[in-house]
């Protein structure tokens, strides 16, 4: 492809230039992948009413997040084992995310430690994500190296008490390929993932080793060890959003993990609303799932979001051509961003409004 327009070119040619194996486990979601086609879908079902004649010559699309200043309403999700995409792996993701002064978010499972990654960009703001394993000293450690590496708030995937059922990985025998480790780990904890014994080594890996006896009391215990803000990742319902409000959370992220968990759920921007409702001003809310558009993000925010973040085309920038590739990518959602804001009216965050947003069902009457 000579000239990249839009997200959905990278994702063509990294579709086109990956191994089946890897290529399945990146753009996979679970069972019969109704949520993965939702969480397109369902941004296309809203409508933008924009706003003319408000005098957009001076745009500012930064914000704040947890107190720090980001210049955009984009940030990126954390997404296993980077380096299948290409060899810098997440290295490369944050030195482009720094670069672009948005939020950078490291996996548990990923394929450079944490360690490395902060040394490869001190000055982005790095966000860990946490799976929690049976062995509790591996959580209090990776919270501790957290901390120490400069991360600057812990995301706690809540959905994720085992794998889901992505049937793609299932019938590949998904294995992490054997030139790369788990690099936060050592030993078993790295290199479990490396073969299968039948169906997903990566399901195998978390059936073995994740705590699925998480509960709300676990965030308790985890605000306990640290003094990190606490993001809770996965929440898809108003009584969980309150749950997460009573038991200390900074900030939900409205997700349905990249629809990789239970499918059937709704698409989190479907889902955003009544969560948004429900919380308020108490704590802040994001979402990710299905973003590639700038008209996507500014649905979102028009919706509730505080911020917004994407996985998945970030790893497609990766594949084109590692940390270049990119930020090619968050610029171009830069762009697309500021785009959207000045043909719907609006100069700053503030002046996206609830009404501006409506479902495609309010013109069919
Ligand atoms: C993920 N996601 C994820 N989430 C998490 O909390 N920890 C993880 O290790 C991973 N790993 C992961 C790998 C891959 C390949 C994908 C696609 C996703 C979910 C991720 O953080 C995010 O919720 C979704 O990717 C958002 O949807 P989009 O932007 O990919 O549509």
């Amino acid at each position: 492809m000579s000239q990249f327009v839009c997200i959905d070119d990278y994702e063509r040619h990294a579709l086109a230039n990956l191994p089946p194996m890897i290529k399945d486990y990146y753009r996979s979601g679970a069972g019969e992948e109704l949520t993965l086609r939702l969480n397109k879908e369902a941004f296309r079902k809203l409508r933008i009413r924009p706003k003319v004649l408000t005098n957009v010559s001076k745009r500012d699309i930064s914000t704040t997040i947890l107190g720090e200043r980001i210049s955009m309403p984009l940030g990126v999700s954390p997404t296993a084992m980077q380096r299948m995409a290409h060899p810098d792996g997440e290295c490369a993701n944050v030195k482009a995310t720094g670069g672009a002064k948005t939020i950078f978010t490291l996996s548990t499972l990923s394929t450079s430690s944490l360690e490395e990654v902060a040394e490869a960009s001190p000055e982005a703001i790095k966000w860990f994500q946490l799976y929690v394993y049976f062995d509790r000293n591996v959580t209090r450690d990776l919270v501790r190296r957290a901390e120490r590496a400069g991360f600057k708030a812990l995301v706690l995937t809540v959905d994720t008490p085992m794998f889901g059922d992505r049937r793609r990985d299932i019938r590949n025998k998904f294995a992490l390929p054997k030139h790369l480790r788990l690099a936060n780990f050592e030993g078993l904890l790295s290199q479990k993932i490396n073969s299968a014994s039948d169906g997903s080594g990566l399901s195998e890996y978390v059936a073995n080793l994740f705590d699925d006896s998480l509960s709300w009391k676990d965030v308790a215990w985890l605000k306990s060890i640290t003094k990190l803000p606490i993001v809770l990742k996965g929440i898809l319902t108003a009584e969980d959003a309150l749950l997460a409000v009573e038991h200390g959370a900074s900030a939900i992220l409205v997700s349905n993990h990249g629809a990789r968990q239970i499918d059937s759920v709704p698409a989190s921007i479907e889902a955003l609303p009544e969560i948004v409702r429900a919380v308020g001003d108490k704590v802040e809310v994001y979402l990710d799932g299905g973003v590639s558009q700038g008209t996507d993000v500014l649905k979102a925010l028009a919706l509730g979001a505080r911020m917004v973040f994407f996985g998945r085309p970030m790893l497609w920038g990766l594949v084109h051509d590692g940390e270049k590739g990119a930020r090619k990518v968050l610029e171009m959602m830069r762009r697309e961003i500021d785009v959207a804001f000045a043909l719907s009216g609006c100069s700053s965050i503030k002046d996206v409004t609830r009404d501006m947003v409506v479902h495609e069902s309010q013109y069919s009457r």
